[in-house]
């Protein structure tokens, strides 16, 4: 596409989910596992024929035939150009579109060859690992790979092949094929000599190779572990350097194989490595997916809940597994997705378990995970003496840490009732230690972010109301909202105020044509940060008749107020102040606020 880069659209694709960007618009039903329908915006109709399709991310419309892709969406809706519908969801998923993007094409049109140049050895050497290991069926790593038991079809499949014991093979092959030597530096599959910088050499060299493909399957990177249980350099694993194509913490291992069955069997399996994700795709789940031998990342999360809510982890019971769990718990609960936990017999690893019990043993596992919150129970009864109330008390409290994260209401509710059950304590109770949770966090922002000291407790009153007014307005209708953005600079808001951030999400959400004037956001705020007046604002939901109008006066009303509100400050340093020259500048300011005024 002229301008942005696909790497950059895809991000906007993948932060985007087109369930939740279109049931912005239209009011949708759930219609099995990850698809929805509703009444097509597109024609009238009485009954639903629009369906939005949440594995292949796209809609389709029975009725009058239209469909697509998330930014086909909104170039149907809103007449967009492609360009256009890509900048509007960038806005709305917080995506930057790098600057000289727009501003010089040239310039983006080199670096987006340059890209393509990247994945194009990756390609390349992909074939060439895999080519290699072909060829050599006695090799170490096809010997390697018979040993543990790997058939040619997932060899096949999962791009396995092998990195040659040269040191510049790959190297070799690349230059042959037209790449300099300074473009397989920035791939990351070359590095420079230590002693001579003008020479380069392969990083992947005598090792299995695991290919690392993005979301559609291109080649992006290796993974490459040692044949020796205990490698000379004592690098079990070799893995790429994050390049321009290769971010491990948006990557997942498996994804490009598992996508289709995460969305049909509406589940992703997490585990280790990629052993294990290739022993569950072998015993017939295919939504396995592992990180890239660091930690779970809320990258990844917002990936998989493009495809499913239903996570089963698959990690070691052991120290680092429970931390593990306990990490992908805080990042999957504030997304509403549900997090199972899977316990392997005897301590395997899934690879383990697939070799010793096959496909069933497997399945077995699959089938008696539990939910997290049972395991979270477990874990703390490790930690605390649940036979006095203390301990029971304090693993409790521990319990509604997790529970605040979790932003939808029924859910909470549901994962109290079992919280209550398996602490063997009252719901009111952890209700309590919730909220008990919620004073302790707005008294630690408070300190964080001390809210200005009022003057006098008046003017600080008179000076909200102005406020929640202009809020008022706000969410009232998208068109006052913008009125509003047109009059009032960002800068004219106080920063850490909780109304003027509340209005702000309005303007933002009307400056992004979403229709429910930043409700569900400030809704989000108000949990962590319960204000009753705006509570009661969005709960009135007043409507004006004539919105430009009230977004006038609520803007005049609001700058007097706070002139005032000024004036009152600068007067009361006036009154205290012996410094001539501070006596001159506070009244120089008193008087620009009046004339200011007229
Ligand atoms: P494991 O050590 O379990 O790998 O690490 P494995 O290949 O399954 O080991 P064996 O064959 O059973 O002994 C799990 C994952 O952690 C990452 C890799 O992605 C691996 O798949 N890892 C591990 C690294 O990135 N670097 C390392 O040094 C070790
Ligand atoms: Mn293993």
């Amino acid at each position: 596409m002229p301008g942005i880069p696909d790497e950059v659209i895809e991000e906007i694709r993948s932060r985007s989910n087109i369930a939740d960007v279109i049931g912005g618009f239209v009011q949708l039903r759930k219609a099995g596992n990850n698809a929805f329908k509703g009444l097509c915006p597109f024609h009238q109709e009485k009954t639903p024929s629009f369906f939005v399709d949440g594995a292949r991310q796209s809609y389709h419309c029975f009725g009058c035939g239209k469909g697509g892709d998330v930014f086909r969406f909104f170039m149907d809706k809103d007449n967009l150009t492609f360009v256009d519908a890509v900048k509007m969801l960038a806005n709305r998923a917080g995506v930057v579109i790098p600057e000289n993007v727009s501003g010089d094409p040239a310039k983006s049109r080199k670096k987006a060859d340059e890209r393509e140049r990247v994945y194009q050895i990756h390609a390349e050497l992909a074939s060439l690992f895999q080519k290699i290991l072909r060829d050599n069926p006695q090799g170490p790593v096809a010997r390697y790979l018979k040993g543990r038991g790997l058939p040619p079809e997932i060899i096949e499949k999962f791009k396995i092949g092998a990195a040659p014991a040269g040191w510049t093979t790959g190297v070799d092959y690349l230059r042959g094929l037209g790449f300099r030597d300074d473009e397989m530096v920035t791939a990351g599959v070359a590095l420079r000599g230590q002693r001579d910088a003008s020479r380069i050499f392969d990083l992947f060299h005598d090792r299995l190779a695991f290919t690392i493909e993005n979301e559609i399957a291109r080649p992006v990177g290796f993974s490459a572990r040692s044949l020796e249980a205990k490698p000379a350099d004592g690098r079990k694993y070799v893995n790429s350097p994050e390049t321009p194509i290769f971010k491990k913490s948006r990557l997942l291992y498996a994804l490009s194989q598992a996508r289709q069955s995460i969305g049909k069997m509406n589940m992703a399996i997490l585990c280790e490595g990629q052993m294990d994700a290739i022993a569950f795709h072998r015993a017939g789940f295919s939504c396995a997916v592992a990180p890239l031998g660091s930690a779970f990342t809320p990258e990844q999360a917002q990936i998989l809940k493009r495809y499913t809510n239903h996570i089963i982890l698959a990690f070691d019971a052991d120290q680092a597994g429970q931390k593990a769990f306990l990490h992908a718990a805080e990042i999957l609960l504030p997304l509403s997705m549900e997090l199972k936990v899977m316990r392997i017999p005897g301590g395997k690893d899934p690879d383990e378990l697939y070799q010793n019990g096959g496909a069933e043993a497997v399945a077995s596992a699959v089938k008696s995970s539990r939910s997290w919150l049972e395991i979270l129970v477990d874990v703390l009864k490790s930690r605390y003496d649940f036979t006095t109330p203390v301990g029971r008390g304090e693993a409790a409290g521990v319990v509604a840490g997790y529970l605040e994260k979790v932003p939808d209401q029924v859910e909470l509710e549901v994962y109290v009732a079992d919280s209550a059950k398996l602490l063997q304590v009252s719901e009111s109770a952890i209700y309590s230690k919730l909220s008990a949770r919620h004073a302790q966090n707005r008294r630690r922002e408070e300190f964080r972010n001390p809210a200005p000291k009022p003057e006098t407790a008046p003017a600080r009153r008179r000076y909200n109301a102005a406020m929640l007014t202009l809020l008022e307005v706000a969410i009232s209708s998208a068109a006052a909202a913008r009125k509003i953005a047109e009059l009032l600079p960002g800068d004219e808001l106080p920063d850490n105020d909780p109304v003027a951030e509340a209005i702000n999400f309005a303007i933002g959400a009307a400056l992004n044509g979403e229709e429910d004037g930043g409700i569900a956001r400030i809704r989000e705020l108000l949990i962590e940060n319960p204000v009753p007046e705006i509570s009661r604002i969005l709960v009135e939901h007043t409507v004006y008749q004539n919105a430009v109008k009230a977004a006038q006066d609520a803007v005049n009303d609001y700058r007097r107020t706070r002139r005032e509100e000024k004036r009152k400050d600068l007067t009361a340093k006036l009154a205290v102040t012996r410094d001539p020259a501070e006596v001159t500048a506070l009244l120089q300011e008193i008087q620009n606020l009046s004339r200011r005024s007229l």
